[in-house]
């Protein structure tokens, strides 16, 4: 079986600032790839020197105009022209409310970076991929991306939305090199809950999603919050395992890194 390394690959990783981009951009890096970073928040975390010719952090809010194709350019000057590898990890969470509720700020802003920039960003490294015959993409979708109970209508619609996306380009492109599949986390450990705009937060839909959540989460104690026990780590390995050659013959999956909470 091969071995799993990305020698002289280049992969672009969004999000890699926090959680699970965080850790799959050490992750990659230390596996031998070439990784540009992007991130609307700044990139505070040490690389090992060995490692840090191979990676650029590129800062931008992948939701305005021109940022995708800036990024696309950013990486080609650094790396050259060939794109192996995206990973669509920058995501917010969404205030938890429903159809009667939800305001057309929330859930353009939701719709936006869930859905809409993973997609652009796709379209954008296509083009290298289809030209070199070769390419692998991660999508980071969620337990929300098959299940109507575990977060508001707007994350809960991106997700749906970034599953189909990535069947849809896993058909399409199959015959031409190119993988494109996605993880399905359940609750994992990381600032997401930072991104929860909490002047939309909706108390009554909440009530209704958090039983969901203690199916898979115990409680933090002091708090009784959900306190999630996956680490960023657990889906970085599945990001990996994805994108890498062992995954050759794996194309369209939603792999869920959940402990079974997609079982019910
Ligand atoms: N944490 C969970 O429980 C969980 C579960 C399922 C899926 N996910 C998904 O995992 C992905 C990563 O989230 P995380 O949990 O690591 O959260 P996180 O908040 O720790 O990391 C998300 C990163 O995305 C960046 N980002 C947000 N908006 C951006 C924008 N407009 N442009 C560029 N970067 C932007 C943030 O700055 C942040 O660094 C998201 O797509 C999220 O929906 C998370």
């Amino acid at each position: 079986m091969a071995a799993l390394t990305f020698q002289s690959k280049v992969a672009i990783v969004t999000g890699c600032s926090s959680g699970i981009g965080l850790s799959t951009t050490l992750s990659f890096l230390s596996h031998g790839a070439k990784v540009l970073g992007i991130d609307v928040a700044s990139f505070d975390h040490s690389i090992p020197e060995d490692l840090k010719p191979s990676f650029v952090f590129h800062q931008a809010d992948l939701t305005l105009a021109n940022a995708i194709s800036d990024a696309i350019t950013a990486c080609k000057s650094n790396f050259g022209p060939r794109i192996d590898i995206l990973i669509n990890g920058a995501g917010v969470g969404d205030g938890f409310s429903s159809a009667d509720a939800v305001t057309n700020g929330e859930w353009d802003r939701v719709i936006s970076i869930n859905l809409s920039v993973p997609v652009k960003l796709m379209r954008a490294v296509l083009p290298s991929m289809v030209e070199h015959q070769h390419g692998a993409i991660v999508n980071i979708c969620s337990r929300a991306s098959d299940s109507g109970a575990t977060a508001g209508i707007a994350y809960t619609a991106s997700k749906h939305g970034l599953a189909g996306a990535t069947k849809n380009v896993a058909w399409r492109f199959r015959n031409q090199g190119i993988r494109c599949n996605a993880v399905c986390p359940g609750g994992v450990v990381t600032n997401i809950g930072k991104s929860v705009n909490m002047e939309w937060f909706d108390p009554a839909g909440f009530a209704e999603f958090q039983p969901i959540f203690g199916l898979h989460v115990s409680n933090d104690q002091g708090t009784g919050l959900p306190a999630p026990h996956i680490k960023p780590e657990d889906v970085a390995d599945g990001i990996l395992f994805l994108a890498s050659e062992k995954a050759k013959k794996i194309n369209g999956v939603l792999l869920p890194i959940d402990t079974a909470w997609s079982t019910i």
